[in-house]
């Protein structure tokens, strides 16, 4: 898609092209077709990222969004229709279908497209089950015996409440076994409040079948870390460290949210850290999921917390975070095009992925009443307006020529700068340029 400009003024310059053009015949292909699935922040940014590879001819989004349409081409199929993306794919040359969300994932998107021969990067049902399985995971990490919460699990509502009226110890975290949008996670500060948790969990079904099954776990405290890695069947490469800010309120207060902001580096991680979750907690978790006959393949994003007994497990998701991908993949050298490649065919080994000493941050701009009710169809203004920062649509779309709200997370204003410093600054100058009705930030990602 973006043509490759070289301007050759030294020595070196001519060896960058010379590699470019060995590169160019290896490959063979320039002309890949690229589908992205998802219409978020995260699929923004898959989209504007990958269209930057010099192999990369056209890159459609399915359902996509107003930022995704300014670059690519949406496509109206909903990204939980494997179906469709299928035939779509089949029908039109596509080279490669990168999946953002979770949902087709564990719903076999992946095994789908490989029966009728389709590359496409991301894990198989039976791999993405640590994402769509709670219990699954929870009894992979004891067997394992990798750190993480000490839990109980419930199939009956009434085993569960009476666990909690004899338990003392609380906040306690009350979790639906399956699928809930992000919202399946109960910080329960009193055991009335965790109570209330299991029955509209288990008995009123708030969040469907996700809820047939719970844990009830130990509350932990520290601060948490995202840690993402490229996997394929043999190797796992660390990602530059990113940190999400999940409340919607300022000092980490009220309702969880998919994440009002995110920064990449996070101050906490460091090589120490990075190599003790490798080898303690990342590494043995592949060979686990091998050893099931579960064998992991796409991206691995573990959240860690850093407790006092060391760092624990708090969830695994077999995709790219939002917004941590927004700071992650700016931060991105090495073509993305090829890194996705090398997983498909377990050469990521062979593959060195690089990455800039830059730092990155990103604020969202949500829609008053995020993340419960919120309104939708209002009109932003502004974005023409923004300058040293890329802003990544989230919820958007066009409505006569107008771009308008469609979404709870309604935009991301990202910017890639020396320092984080500099990259807040710039972030928040521009998200006060854009505007629309109701519009919530959160003023203290970073700080
Ligand atoms: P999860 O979707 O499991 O990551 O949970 C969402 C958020 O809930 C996490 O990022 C933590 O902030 C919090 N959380 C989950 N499990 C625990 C736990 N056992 N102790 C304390 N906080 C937790
Ligand atoms: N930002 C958290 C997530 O993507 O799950």
């Amino acid at each position: 898609m973006s043509s490759p400009f070289f301007f050759i003024s030294t020595s070196s310059d001519y060896i960058e092209y010379q590699i470019f053009v060995s590169k160019c015949i290896q490959m063979g292909n320039l002309d890949m077709k690229v589908l992205v699935v998802g219409g978020g922040g995260r699929e923004h940014t898959l989209v504007w990222k990958l269209a930057q590879s010099v192999r990369v001819s056209k890159v459609y989004c399915a359902p996509g969004n107003a930022g995704t349409a300014g670059i690519g081409t949406n496509l109206p199929i909903s990204d939980n229709d494997i179906p469709a993306l299928l035939t779509f794919a089949r029908d039109n040359n596509i080279g490669l279908t990168v999946v953002g969300p979770e949902v087709p994932l564990v719903n076999g998107i992946v095994d789908e497209f490989e029966a009728a021969g389709l590359r496409i990067f991301g894990p198989n049902a039976r791999a993405a089950i640590l994402e769509g399985s709670k219990v699954f995971t929870k009894e992979l990490l004891y067997k394992y015996g990798i750190p993480t919460a000490e839990y109980h699990r419930f199939t009956d509502a009434s085993k569960a409440l009476d666990f909690l009226a004899s338990n003392t110890v609380y906040p306690i975290v009350v979790k639906a076994d399956g699928l809930a949008a992000g919202k399946g996670v109960l910080i329960s500060l009193s055991r009335e409040e965790a109570q209330q948790g299991v029955k509209d969990m288990m008995e009123d079904k708030v969040f469907g079948n996700a809820g047939d099954e719970i844990i009830i776990e130990e509350f932990m405290t520290g601060p948490e870390l995202s840690m993402l890695c490229f996997v394929d069947s043999k190797t796992a490469k660390p990602m530059v460290s990113a940190k999400d800010y999940k409340r919607i309120g300022e000092g980490d207060t009220g309702l969880n949210t998919g994440g009002m902001g995110a920064i990449s580096p996070n101050p906490l991680y460091d090589q120490e850290l990075e190599n003790y979750c490798l080898e303690n907690i990342i590494e043995p978790t592949l060979e686990g999921m091998r050893q099931e006959g579960r064998p992991f393949k796409g991206i691995l994003y573990c959240g860690i917390m850093l407790t006092e007994s060391g760092p624990k497990v708090l969830e695994y998701n077999v995709r790219f975070g939002d917004p941590e991908t927004q700071v992650i993949l700016p931060r991105l050298e090495t073509d993305l095009v090829d890194i996705f490649e090398a997983v498909i065919d377990d050469k990521l080994a062979e593959l060195d992925v690089r990455w800039d000493k830059a730092a990155a941050a990103t604020v969202v701009l949500a829609s008053k009443g995020y993340p419960e009710a919120y309104p939708k169809g209002l009109p932003i203004t502004g974005l023409d307006e923004v300058k040293g920062s890329v802003v990544f649509h989230a919820g958007t779309s066009e409505k006569e020529s107008d771009t308008v709200t469609s979404g709870g997370r309604v935009l991301n204003v990202t910017t890639r700068a020396y320092s984080l410093e500099d990259a807040l600054s710039a972030s928040y100058q521009n998200a006060d340029l854009i505007q629309f009705d109701g519009k919530t930030i959160r003023r203290d990602i970073g700080s």
